[in-house]
C-alpha cells in the first residue's frame, strides 16, 4: 500500500519536472528563432561604376580564423606573409549555419596583419607567451562576395590595398588573378573551409 503511493507521488513528481522542462526548452527555441529573424544583413554596396565600397564594420562580423604562412617558411618571399583574419558577414553566417550553403549575397573579409618585428632570424620573436610570430599592425584587405547572378564563376573577388589605409572601393580582378586557385582547391563552394572549423560541416 505504501508502495503504490510512493510510486504515484514520484510519477507526478517527474510528470510535473518534464512540464517545465519542456516549457524551458521551448523558451529558448523561441527565443532564438526570434534573434536569427530579427538579424539583419550586411549586403554589398558598389558605386555608380560598379565598383565594391570597402564593407562596413567587418570588425564586428564573425571572425572564422587566421592563416599564417611567414617569410620564413617561403624562402623569404611569401605573398602575405601577416595573418590573414577571416570573417564572414554574421546574417549570412545565421543563414549557413541552419543551410550548410552560403546564401547569395554572402561577404567575406580577409584582413591582413603583420607580424611584429623580428627579433631572430627567422621572423619570430620572443615574448612571455614563448617564442613566435604576433599580430602587430594592419595591411590590406581582400574581400569575396558571392553573387550569381552579378558574377559569373558565381563570386566576385576584390582587393583593398596589401598596405594601409585599405581603399575605399575595388575594382573586381579578373577570374585570372584569384578565382581560379578557390575554385580548384578550396573546400566549399570557393570558400577554405578546411581552415575554418567554424564553417567546416
Ligand atoms: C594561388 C591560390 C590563391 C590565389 C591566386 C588567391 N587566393 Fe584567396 N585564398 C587562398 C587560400 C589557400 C586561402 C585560405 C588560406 C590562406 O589565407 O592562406 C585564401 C583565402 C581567401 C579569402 C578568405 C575567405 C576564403 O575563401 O577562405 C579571401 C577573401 C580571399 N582569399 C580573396 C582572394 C582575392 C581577392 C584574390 C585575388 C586578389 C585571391 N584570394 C587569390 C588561395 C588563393
Amino acid at each position: 500500500m505504501e508502495k503504490k503511493r510512493m510510486r504515484i507521488v514520484l510519477l507526478f513528481v517527474g510528470a510535473t519536472l518534464s512540464a517545465v522542462a519542456a516549457t524551458a526548452v521551448f523558451a529558448q527555441s523561441k527565443s532564438n528563432e526570434g534573434s536569427a529573424l530579427n538579424r539583419k544583413r550586411y549586403l554589398p554596396e558598389y558605386t555608380a561604376s560598379g565598383d565594391l565600397i570597402l564593407p562596413k564594420n567587418f570588425q564586428e562580423w564573425v571572425y572564422v580564423g587566421s592563416p599564417l604562412t611567414p617569410h620564413a617558411l617561403n624562402n623569404g618571399k611569401a605573398g602575405f606573409p601577416e595573418f590573414h583574419n577571416v570573417y564572414i558577414e554574421p546574417g549570412s553566417y545565421e543563414i549557413f549555419k541552419k543551410t550548410g550553403k552560403f546564401p547569395e549575397q554572402t561577404i567575406f573579409f580577409k584582413e591582413l596583419q603583420l607580424t611584429l618585428p623580428a627579433e631572430n632570424p627567422d621572423g619570430s620573436r620572443t615574448e612571455p607567451s614563448g617564442r613566435g610570430y604576433f599580430p602587430g599592425k594592419m595591411n590590406g584587405a581582400d574581400v569575396t562576395v558571392k553573387d550569381s547572378k552579378r558574377y559569373p564563376t558565381g563570386w566576385g573577388y576584390y582587393n583593398f590595398n596589401h598596405h594601409e589605409p585599405k581603399a575605399a572601393t575595388a575594382k573586381l580582378q579578373p577570374e585570372s588573378a584569384c578565382g581560379y586557385c578557390h575554385v580548384a582547391s578550396a573546400k566549399k563552394d570557393q570558400v577554405w573551409t578546411q581552415f575554418y572549423p567554424l564553417l567546416d560541416k
